[in-house]
């Protein structure tokens, strides 16, 4: 009965407003039914919609809330019956039969699991990660959710925090080019399609600069540092269409991102025109009276929702003081509508007025064939090849004798990586298993797990581990981390291998056999020792569902390392922060430091040079920012500029040719820096500004032409404007950030 009154008024309002025509035909309608829904609301249905639950345990009495228009959106409900059911309590036994709005972390996949965020930036790669997202929502919205708290966004510097893989890694522009693939592959084209997800651009702001890598502690990033670094993807996000962004635990000098005015209506609202929902983190409202930011819960619901936050998750403030804050004239009634406004907004995008339940008899998508052939081709492409000595992959046929070691060989929970809450580990495809299922018809495997899990410190199975590396022709072992030991507040203070396991590559070294190691993490982690005792080292993150075919292909050659890495690798937890794009200083290093075993007795003072290095660790990383080997080689040649000199508005076409100049098809990711030699305030030695992959047959020679934009040189200068400045700029493609073919060119205004 109510759904039918509901649609004779939206009928009747139209009828009786102006027009909507002409191609915002779509969104004025929607203003349309948000004004007409809005007007006949009570100030407890409105507040009720921005009152997020977790519906982890539904009882009576959380029915009773829904059927009296006090809850708005429920997270962490995933069974498609129980979503009808409470869809209908809302549609049918409330009021004005409001839908809710089923929200979940679909991070990296929904049932067939991808690689990780942080391993799928490593293909550098923008439609892998939209097609893991568009698979990710079709098999999401098929168990009723509609909105995911993905893209993660948080530019990450420092591999202690755990939520390191959960971005895309240290860069601006790579982060700001996945994010934006990612949230179109969860929207799709239409967000009212029931396949379609609502994608939430987090965590606003600054979340991954946590001092000292601990997860939720302070951040003290400068405003110019926010907007040339932090704020750009979510800039992009915003402009992509992205319909809900998330604010962040962190302080940043001392504003909690729930409570920051600047950031929630200056900048989201005022300068970048958003319309969408701005969800609080978990509890992150209630948090600042912990934060010491709030008096009480009262106070901390007047700071948010004046900051400009919509939607409270799960802390109950919202719905248990903004009536009163009402009352005493400490919140205005507009300021509620405009938060209530977003709210229903986004579900007419959603199309859940019109649509509000799921068909539960359709086939399953879930771990369909076409999805695990994508997940395990993403894996494929997020894979970096960090060092290959003497070719030793891909394995060749003279290698009849397999030893497989290791205790990520056959860790199919682990695999998946952090913030899987809906695959299925029994769906996991482990390399032990690929290895076996593809390829134990032409190789004999054998195989000793040696260590339980990546913490294990037992070493009693060490002497059959080494038993069986000296019976084989090679030995491939599996390290790396539990997948509990990244992801959400699981920051390390020490990021070398966990347990025993480089001992254990130690112990398998004394075999005097190849040695082929493959890291399975959450993140970077200090491996100097372990991959000079290897002869050829394969990073694979944590990489999802597929993880196991994906390795055994690439071992024996079927498919070619391309990946990069999306974040520097430091040699020592001692270095951090360490990432590409730092400033210069006015002492950088040159790389001829004297390093501590080479300092004389009794130096003089001032006799190692004045420079910013580490005495111990040098200046260098262990891996750089774009690095990654091939079983191919390739040679850039003949980079030409379309000009020196160019103004503002210009775009400048940067051309050189690639040869795959090794035996194996393969694919290059090109990447294009650029580095402001002077600027209004000091930048960094280089930034990302173009890069592709680019697929060349062995000896293939392609001309590659990138259209540079001057106006992509634009920053935030000396007087905050975002804006190009005249000067000199320096010009590198190549396939990392240190080496490549260099050239300059000015701009003049
Ligand atoms: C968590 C995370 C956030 C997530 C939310 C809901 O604490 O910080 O990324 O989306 O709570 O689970």
């Amino acid at each position: 009965m109510r759904i039918f009154k509901l649609v004779a008024i939206v009928v009747f309002t139209t009828l009786m407003m102006p027009g909507c025509n002409g191609p915002e035909k779509v969104s004025c309608k929607i203003e349309q039914n948000v004004e007409q829904l809005l007007s006949r609301m009570t100030l407890r249905e409105k507040i009720g919609q921005m009152n997020q639950l977790n519906g982890r345990r539904p009882d009576e009495a959380f029915f009773e809330q829904i059927k009296n228009g006090e809850i708005g959106s429920i997270l962490n409900i995933e069974q498609p019956e129980l979503i009808n059911h409470i869809q209908s309590l809302a549609v049918n036994e409330s009021r004005l039969g409001i839908p809710l709005l089923i929200a979940r972390d679909v991070i990296h996949g929904y049932k067939t699991i991808f690689p990780i965020p942080l391993g799928q930036a490593a293909s550098f790669n923008p439609d892998i990660v939209q097609e893991g997202a568009r698979i990710a929502a079709a098999e999401a919205t098929q168990d009723g959710i509609r909105w995911t708290f993905a893209p993660m966004m948080d530019i990450s510097r420092d591999p202690r925090w755990g939520r390191i893989a959960e971005s895309f890694g240290e860069d601006t522009y790579l982060t700001e080019v996945l994010a934006v693939a990612m949230i179109r592959g969860f929207q799709g084209d239409d967000l009212s399609n029931p396949s379609s997800m609502a994608a939430c651009a987090k965590h606003l702001i600054g979340y991954g600069a946590a001092e000292g890598g601990k997860d939720y502690n302070s951040t003290y990033i400068p405003e110019r540092q926010l907007r040339n670094v932090y704020l750009p993807p979510f800039e992009a996000a915003v402009k992509a269409g992205c319909a809900t962004i998330m604010t962040s635990f962190n302080d940043n000098d001392g504003i909690p991102a729930t409570g920051n005015r600047f950031l929630l209506r200056d900048i989201l609202r005022k300068e970048w025109r958003f319309d969408g929902v701005v969800v609080s983190d978990w509890a992150s409202v209630k948090e600042m009276v912990v934060h010491g930011f709030s008096a009480d819960d009262k106070d901390a619901a007047m700071t948010a929702i004046n900051a400009g936050l919509d939607m409270e998750m799960v802390s109950l403030c919202y719905i248990r003081h903004l009536e009163t804050l009402v009352e005493e004239g400490k919140v205005s009634i507009s300021t509620i509508d405009e938060a209530v406004r977003n709210i229903l907004r986004l579900k007419f995008r959603l199309g859940l007025f019109d649509n509000p339940y799921i068909e539960t008899d359709k086939t399953r998508l879930a771990y369909s064939e076409e999805h695990l052939q994508a997940a395990k081709i993403a894996a494929e492409e997020s894979f970096v090849l960090l060092k290959n000595n003497n070719n030793v992959l891909p394995l060749n046929d003279r290698v009849k004798t397999i030893a497989v070691i290791g205790p990520m060989a056959d860790a199919p929970h682990d695999q998946m990586g952090t913030w899987v809450f809906d695959g299925e580990k029994e769906h996991t495809v482990t390399p032990l298993t690929a290895l076996r299922e593809m390829y134990g018809n032409q190789v004999n495997i054998i195989y000793e797990e040696a260590l339980k899990f990546s913490r294990d410190k037992d070493k009693s199975r060490f002497n059959k581990a080494l038993d069986l590396a000296r019976r084989a022709d090679v030995v491939i072992v599996f390290v790396g981390e539990e997948s509990i030991l990244s992801g959400e507040a699981h920051s390390l203070a020490d990021i070398s291998l966990q347990g025993a396991q480089t001992d254990l590559i130690r112990e398998i070294k004394k075999a005097k056999k190849p040695l082929v190691t493959v890291f399975m993490a959450g993140r970077p982690l200090t491996i100097g020792e372990e991959v000079d005792l290897s002869d050829a080292v394969l990073y694979a993150w944590h990489p999802g569902t597929m993880g196991g075919p994906a390795i055994a292909d690439m071992l024996f050659g079927k498919s070619v390392p391309s990946g990069k890495l999306p974040v520097t690798f430091p040699k020592m937890v001692g270095q951090i922060p360490v990432y590409y794009n730092h400033n210069r200083t006015g002492r950088p290093a040159r790389g001829n430091e004297v390093l501590l075993d080479e300092i004389p007795l009794e130096a003089r003072q001032s006799s190692l040079g004045n420079t910013s290095y580490y005495l111990d660790a040098g200046f260098g990383p262990l891996f750089h920012f774009g690095f990654g080997l091939s079983y191919t080689t390739f040679d850039y040649e003949n980079l030409i500029l379309s000009s020196l000199e160019l103004d503002a508005n210009a775009v400048l076409e940067v051309s050189f040719n690639l040869t795959n100049s090794g035996a194996f098809e393969a694919t290059e990711v090109v990447q294009l820096y650029v580095t402001d030699l002077v600027g209004s305030t000091v930048r960094p030695v280089k930034e990302l500004k173009e890069f592709r992959r680019v697929s060349l047959k062995p000896g293939e020679t392609r001309k590659i032409s990138f259209h540079l934009p001057i106006a992509s040189l634009a920053f935030y200068g000396i007087d905050m404007e975002y804006k190009v400045e005249p000067g000199m700029f320096n010009l590198m493609v190549g396939g990392n950030s240190q080496e490549g073919l260099m050239t300059q060119f000015s701009v003049c205004l």
